[in-house]
């Protein structure tokens, strides 16, 4: 159903709600999701962005609840990522007059993708297009979250398409940010923010600043996925700026793995600890512990202790996946620290800590490490560890 969001501006997208993994099985979306194309009708005729392959015929039915597909001039590509550019081919095929416009990133992403060998109208930031009363104008937004991602902003309407930025994984019933319940609507904004854009945060607070000097009327902001921001829509710009910042609070994570329960005995002890000296603490196990909540849990706190037991002079396989996301996804501004139980060897600990400091993280050091099972007095040294890491991170907040 396509749905008007400004006079001539109008909705084409499609909901999904049955996705529960995305990019494969990389990222978890419990609350489905939607891929949102938008349509410009003036005397010329815009598509901006497609929806994923499977959804194409149902992008083409909204498209014609407005217009023939035919009558279309310019299909925009802000990204070339197949759940927005996945029906392209399906759309070309209904637009034979239309010019395809992409980033000049995309000109290689997209004919990486689909290999068309379409014919490519490549713009860069500041570029436009009219369409009569309105006009496209271009910001390119490399690596926001794909060296080709672009913004399209529709000049004479002030409405913002930034595709994947400002977006969430949240199929909704309704299509705006004020007709939805704005908790769920925050832990998903925060949890993709969280789990894909973190590693770029100063891009983002550096386009964020770039955008904002342009001066430029916003009404609208119609990201790719999820509800579409009119009412007070910089609420999201300004809480992009906070979260690219990545403040440290008082909040910590506790992630460990366990083959007897001896490791796990440490963690609740240590989140006691933490506890003690008032710092709200989440502890995760994780193996059963969805790993991109994990992940967003993380983000939100000022410090993550990591627990494993040793095994074969290392740590328990499923430890590592997490330890390279703390990595990759480039946290910034946290304490941290590792602990676990041993039976001979006992590396596991330094493994952790050598981990973690190559991540630029700051290391209470000294993590505990409990041999065999946790007695009375380790469990007490955990709980200690736990007020220590505590009290850094207090000092550390000031
Ligand atoms: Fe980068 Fe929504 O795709």
């Amino acid at each position: 159903m396509a749905i008007e969001l400004k006079q001539g501006v109008y909705w084409v997208g499609v909901v999904d709600w049955e996705l529960r993994h995305f990019h494969g099985h990389e990222l978890s979306t419990h609350r489905g999701s939607s891929y949102n194309a938008y349509l410009i009708v003036d005397r010329k005729i815009a598509l901006v962005d497609t929806v994923w392959t499977p959804f194409a015929e149902r992008l083409l039915e909204n498209i014609r609840q407005v217009v023939d597909p035919a009558r279309i001039d310019y299909v925009i590509a802000n990204h070339s990522e197949v759940d927005h550019a996945g029906s392209l081919a399906e759309v070309l095929r209904h637009t034979p007059n239309a010019e395809l416009v992409v980033s000049r990133r995309g000109q290689d992403s997209i004919e990486g993708h689909f290999h068309r060998g379409w014919k490519y109208h490549a713009v860069k930031t500041g570029d436009r297009i009219p369409l009569g009363e309105t006009e496209l104008l271009f910001i390119e937004a490399p690596m926001l979250h794909w060296p080709d991602s672009m913004f399209t902003y529709v000049v004479g309407r002030n409405v913002l398409l930034p595709n994947d930025a400002f977006g969430q994984h949240y199929a909704t019933a309704f299509r705006f940010n004020d007709e939805v319940d704005q908790e769920e609507l925050y832990a998903e904004a925060q949890k993709y923010y969280a789990n894909i854009l973190t590693p770029y945060s100063e891009l983002v607070t550096r386009k964020i600043n770039e955008f904002v000097a342009l001066k430029l009327p916003v009404d609208v902001i119609g990201p790719s996925h999820g509800v579409i921001w009119r009412k007070d829509p910089l609420q999201i710009v300004t809480r992009y700026a906070e979260w690219a910042a990545q403040k440290p609070a008082r909040r910590a994570v506790v992630i460990y793995d366990t083959m007897w329960n001896g490791t796990r005995r440490m963690a609740d002890a240590i989140g006691e600890g933490l506890a003690e000296v008032g710092v709200d603490t989440k502890i995760f196990h994780a193996v059963t512990a969805d790993r991109n909540d994990v992940l967003a849990e993380v983000f939100k706190a000022g410090a993550v202790l990591v627990g494993s037991p040793t095994l074969n002079r290392g740590l328990l396989p499923t430890i590592w996946p997490l330890l390279q996301d703390l990595k990759g996804l480039q946290f910034k501004n946290k304490i941290a620290g590792g602990f676990g139980t041993y039976g001979w060897s006992g590396e596991g600990v330094q493994v952790i800590e050598a981990h973690l400091k190559d991540c630029g993280f700051e290391v209470v050091p000294e993590g505990p490490r409990a041999k065999w099972q946790p007695d009375v007095t380790a469990l007490e040294a955990c709980r200690a560890f736990g007020r220590k890491t505590g009290e850094a991170l207090a000092a550390r907040l000031g």
